[in-house]
């Protein structure tokens, strides 16, 4: 996407095929920083502790770190010590697994020698198949907004959204956002509601200047005005990302995605999800299954921001002594789904639909 006139990704390799570099989301929105990882246990870090995230994007980082990890020795045991030791980055989102199994099945039976190189060539299209992926869903995605941009041809079309499954959060485009961003880029005229997404805020500080930043629209608000909104008829379509969808059509996204789910039904408004195939965990018969990351209590103690004198302070939200519960996703029944809106066109969040889509997937 383009970022003040300059083409941008979240994710790109260095030329000398070396390391990659990547947008640290942390310094966002205040600050565009851009850093260089050029080991495999940087690239575990960067994953871990968020640097960057959003369950596409993070697959693609990790591929690049096993090819990395080969680069400096490409024994049997270290491509299986490493495959291990990065898939245990984050547990939640699944195409972290779905993406370093890929590389790891690609080069397990090469010649070490070989290794690195066609590793590194494995991230390479794993990345490029993610921008060609959200692509086509931006475009199966456009259809629902033309159909709400025909019905409302008065005022533009309200999508609601939550935590950040835009650009930043994959190779480009975005999932839930994709749509929005092709429908805007043909002039349909939108307002995209930015849940704030607690406790880390990925909506308000990434989505947000996401959306800001290539002129869409957008208003944030508070996590729990979401039902309200609805209430209110100002929203007519929620669309929002996913990070392991089970072979039942249950879709774990960032906490807080259920309750908009369940708001959105007892409103009657359509609660889509973007899924490129390399979320679908078919291994998984349902949701309950889904390991949930617990992340750590201070995300929710403690918040960050730019104070007056446009310097970034963390501050305690909570009194002293006071614990706090982070549970980081939740899981929405498939019940709550309208759609899937997926690579290859939308389905149904239920078994035999996506049973067919693994089948065309594979
Ligand atoms: O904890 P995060 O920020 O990695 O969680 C990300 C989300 O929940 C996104 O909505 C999801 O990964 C979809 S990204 C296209």
């Amino acid at each position: 996407m383009q970022v003040d006139g300059r083409a941008m990704r979240p994710i790109g390799a260095l030329a000398a095929g070396d390391g990659i570099e990547i947008i640290d989301q942390r310094a966002l929105p205040h600050e565009l920083k851009l850093v260089e990882l050029r080991t495999p246990e940087a690239v575990f870090t960067a994953i871990r502790d968020m640097w960057l995230r959003g369950a596409p994007l993070i697959g693609a980082a990790a591929a690049y770190g096993l090819a990395l990890a080969l680069r400096a020795d490409a024994s049997d045991s270290a491509l299986d010590a490493a495959a291990a030791r990065l898939r245990e980055a984050r547990p939640t989102a699944v195409n972290l697994a779905w993406a370093i199994d890929r590389v790891h099945r690609c080069v397990r039976p090469l010649a070490a020698s070989l290794r690195a190189d066609v590793a590194w060539h494995e991230a390479d299209a794993i990345a490029e198949e993610d921008v060609a992926t959200n692509a086509a869903i931006g475009r199966h995605g456009l259809a629902l907004l033309h159909e709400l941009a025909r019905r409302h041809p008065d005022r533009p079309v309200r999508v609601l959204t939550h935590c950040n499954a835009g650009w930043l959060a994959t190779v480009d485009w975005g999932t839930a956002t994709s749509p929005i961003y092709q429908a805007h880029a043909q002039g349909m005229r939108l307002h995209v509601w930015v849940d704030e997404t607690r406790p880390r805020n990925q909506g308000a500080s990434l989505t947000a200047w996401e959306l800001g930043r290539a002129g869409v629209p957008h208003a944030v608000v508070a996590d729990n005005a979401g039902g309200h909104l609805m209430q209110q008829r100002q929203v007519d379509l929620v669309i929002v990302g996913c990070d392991r969808v089970a072979a039942n059509g249950d879709v774990c996204n960032k906490i807080g995605t259920y309750l908009k789910a369940l708001a959105a039904q007892d409103n009657g408004v359509p609660f889509y999800v973007a899924m490129p195939s390399s979320t679908f965990d078919a291994t998984l018969p349902s949701g309950d299954a889904i390991p949930i990351e617990e992340r750590t209590a201070r995300e929710v103690t403690h918040l960050a921001g730019r104070d007056s004198r446009g310097r970034v302070v963390e501050v305690q939200l909570t009194p002293d002594g006071s614990g706090a519960v982070n549970p980081a996703f939740d899981v929405t029944p498939a019940r709550l789904v309208t759609g899937l809106i997926t690579e290859h066109g939308i389905v149904a969040a239920e078994a035999a639909e996506l049973r067919r889509l693994g089948e065309h997937a594979a």
